[in-house]
């Protein structure tokens, strides 16, 4: 059964908040991590951090729209001094988004709001992206 708009506007508001936190961590991940092996990944992270940016204005512009208002609270920042770690607390991050955009594209069909469905799958695909990559600079 379709959730209320209600409650889809607060889903989408909690993603926006965590689109925010996860560009602070990676812009944060990107500046303190070290050492020659990570110049690879830290460009990733930086590209990262733009695409999670993105994602917060496709987000804000549809939360807008559809009659809510955009969150402008930030959700929770994982840091570490080591590398390893924060390239976990990343990926942490990856795979939650990408278990909560799975979700909201099925709830946003069940709606029929397609457009948003469409643009949560785009999102949806960066994210899947975004793992991969922490995936590979982890080498798991
Ligand atoms: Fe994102
Ligand atoms: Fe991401």
């Amino acid at each position: 059964m379709a959730i209320p708009q209600e409650k889809l506007m607060e889903l989408l508001n909690k993603d926006l908040e965590l689109e925010y936190s996860a560009a602070i961590q990676y812009i944060n991940h990107a500046a303190v991590m070290t050492g020659a092996a990570y110049g690879d990944i830290i460009k990733e992270l930086k590209i990262h951090t733009n695409e999670e940016v993105q994602h917060a204005v496709i987000l804000a512009d549809q939360i807008d729209y559809l009659g809510g208002s955009p969150s402008v609270m930030v959700g929770k920042i994982r840091t570490s001094k080591d590398n390893t770690e924060m390239l976990q607390q990343d990926l942490e991050g990856e795979n939650d988004a990408i278990k909560r955009y799975k979700a909201r594209v099925e709830q946003a069909e069940e709606l029929k709001e397609f457009a948003l469905a469409q643009q949560l799958r785009n999102i949806l695909a960066t994210e899947q992206e975004h793992a991969m990559d922490l995936k590979q600079a982890l080498g798991i």
